[in-house]
């Protein structure tokens, strides 16, 4: 069974609801995505491993804890994916980055794939999918089957807000992807859009309406 970690923070919580204030600047929007961002990733990284190492301080030698050299890919789904990796990079500036291009059919709603760039050793690296919103879970669950078909045993996936019908999704096709989400919603609308959610990720991130 996947596991699902809601991260209701009250300086997340605060952030998010700014954001899903329609009248929020395309400027402010970006700036808040990725200190969310940031945010979660704390959390999404809280199993890291870590080892002991020597250093000395002015005042005496010590035993100090430091990540253990695992390795980290961030692979955000285009375009709004792309919002979230800055704030994360701040955190863990080692991790490599992949990209994933997929956007929905507004018909059929289903994900149509148009770009991929993976980094040559995805496969030993840990690997967080990152994007905003879960709604489907078409588009997740699409980025997830892509990536373990070049070996990844380890993906986790980062969303701002989720539907229940996304969680559900990604649960069902991939059971053992962990996901972390900022808020699960009411519902998705006969659009497919997250209700109240914050409209068009995309849009909102790059001002393209
Ligand atoms: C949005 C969002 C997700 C997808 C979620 O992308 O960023 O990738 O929809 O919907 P799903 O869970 O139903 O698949 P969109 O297709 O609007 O493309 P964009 O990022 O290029 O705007
Ligand atoms: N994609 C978005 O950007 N927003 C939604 O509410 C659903 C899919």
């Amino acid at each position: 069974m996947s596991k699902l970690h809601v991260l209701d923070h009250p300086l997340i919580l605060h952030k998010l609801s700014v954001i899903r204030d329609v009248n929020t600047s395309v400027k402010e929007f970006r700036e808040i995505v990725s200190e969310i961002s940031m945010l979660m990733c704390y959390e999404a990284t809280r199993d890291l491993p870590v080892e002991d190492v020597e250093v000395d301080t002015p005042v005496a030698p010590a035993v100090v804890k430091r990540i253990a050299g695992k390795k980290l890919a961030l692979v955000p789904i285009l375009r709004a994916g792309l919002g979230m990796v800055e704030g994360i990079l701040t955190m863990v500036p080692n991790a490599k980055v992949g990209h994933i291009g997929i956007y929905r059919d507004p018909e059929t709603l289903e994900p149509v794939k148009y770009y991929c760039k993976l980094p040559n050793d995805i496969a030993d690296r840990d690997v967080i999918i990152v994007d905003p919103m879960l709604a489907t879970g078409g588009s997740a669950a699409a980025a997830a089957k892509f990536i373990k078909e070049y070996g990844c045993k380890h993906i986790k996936l980062m969303s701002i807000i989720a539907a229940p019908e996304g969680i559900e999704r990604m649960m069902s096709e991939h059971p053992d992807v962990e996901i972390f989400v900022a808020a699960v919603d009411e519902r998705l609308n006969e659009h497919g859009y997250i209700v109240p959610g914050l409209g068009d990720a995309g849009d909102r991130i790059f001002g393209t309406k």
